[in-house]
């Protein structure tokens, strides 16, 4: 419409919508200009990404790149394809991924009923023995939340290498398996779910544990946490041993000693095979963590500085204090025989064995194991075999019913 001199109003008007109109296109512009400006930036973003991590698997792929020889392969900072499984460097983990995949079982095979009969009768359990069950179910059910969270999260990024994250992947999902069988076990039982899954939090013993636990799992997962250097390789270093070592190769232990002993008296039976499983399953996770953690110090033997041992040792100790105020708290007046002191005189024993399997001296002079039954179930030998009978019921089990 053309102006009119004669007509101010529609002048005004008019002016009033072409400035208008420029404004919505400028406006436009501005808009534009800023999503090609992100577009950009998310680019480069991942342009960046890819050239500084170099280790998640996920980098371009190159073609006619040279293909992956067996020296090409480190445990940490190896800038190599990640995922060529083989050649196989570290059969180690190899051989510990198909022992575990031999060793599968579920929760729901484990019959219950025993259990529910026993916890529901009236005098069928102490006092004190429901609270070794309860305080256990407590513990375990979050504490392997955790461990699977921190693998998943942490480690498994930091951990160059195939055969091993081949491991760590059955690792994660046998963490989810005890997670499923805490979870099946207080159901079964009837327990207050609020209650067991919340003690982490709100019982001391409990949770002194995993808040010692955290800040190690939380370091690894930061976004902004990369290896490379002998500071941040030192931190991992330290973190898989406060992972392996402590949390899951002494937190555990009172607490399978405790549950597994009811078994051994007829109390509890079902609860007690499924520990008894998880417990097969930890010990692998524990030794598969052990020939990591020495395997990084053959291949950076730098980083294993006599500072560094020192402060392993306190580390270690400070694990076993804990484990015994656990032990002291759940068992305050002794059940089936069982005291804490005897824990106290286990956990040193289990202790040295750890300091021996990472190269440091024992600390405790002259202790003897107070449960040598315990190391039968746990003996390394019978890894293998432990589980033949259980895998052929496992497959002509309901769950393979096609
Ligand atoms: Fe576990
Ligand atoms: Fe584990």
């Amino acid at each position: 419409m053309s102006a009119i001199w004669e007509d101010p109003i529609g002048n005004a008007k008019e002016e009033f919508e072409r400035e208008q109109e420029k404004k919505l296109a400028s406006q436009k512009v501005e808009a534009q200009q800023e999503i090609s400006l992100e577009h950009q930036s998310s680019q480069n973003a991942s342009l960046e990404v890819d050239a500084s991590e170099g280790n998640t698997g996920l980098e371009n792929i190159e073609m006619g790149a040279s293909r992956i020889q067996v020296d090409d392969k480190k445990i940490i900072n190896c800038r190599a394809d990640l995922n060529q499984l083989v050649p196989f460097k570290y059969k180690w983990a190899w051989d510990k991924y198909l022992s575990a995949c031999n060793n599968h079982w579920m929760p729901q095979e484990i019959n219950m009923t025993a259990d529910i009969a026993l916890w529901k009768s009236a005098d069928g359990l102490t006092e004190d023995e429901r609270m070794v069950v309860e305080r256990n179910l407590g513990f375990f059910s979050t504490a392997d939340s955790l461990v699977a969270n921190n693998l998943v999260l942490a480690v498994y990024k930091h951990i160059t290498n195939p055969e091993c994250r081949q491991y760590l992947l059955r690792q994660a999902f046998e963490e989810a398996i005890h997670t499923h069988a805490y979870q099946y076990c207080i159901e079964s039982l009837g327990l207050d779910e609020g209650r067991l899954f919340n003690m982490y939090r709100e019982i001391p013993s409990v949770a002194t544990k995993a808040e010692w636990a955290l800040p190690f799992t939380q370091s690894l997962g930061d976004i902004k946490f990369r290896t490379g250097s002998f500071e941040n390789d030192q931190r991992l270093l330290r973190d898989l041993i406060a992972f392996y070592v402590v949390f899951e190769g002494i937190f555990f232990y009172v607490g399978f000693t405790q549950i597994l002993s009811m078994g051994r008296r007829n109390k509890m039976t079902g609860v007690a095979e499924q520990f008894q499983y998880i417990l097969r399953d930890e010990s692998m996770h524990m030794n598969f963590g052990i020939d990591v953690i020495n395997q990084i110090k053959i291949e950076n033997p730098h980083l294993w500085t006599e500072e560094f041992k020192a402060d392993m040792i306190k580390l270690i100790l400070t694990g076993v204090d804990l484990e015994t105020k656990y032990a002291y708290d759940t068992m305050p007046r002794g059940i089936l025989g069982l005291n804490a002191p005897m824990f106290e005189q286990y956990l040193q024993y289990i202790a040295n064995r750890r300091f021996a399997q990472i190269g440091l001296p024992e600390h405790f002079k002259n202790v003897e194991n107070p449960f040598p039954w315990m190391s039968e179930i746990l003996d390394l030998k019978k890894e293998k075999n432990f589980f033949e009978t259980r895998v052929t019921e496992y497959q002509t089990g309901g769950a393979l019913n096609w």
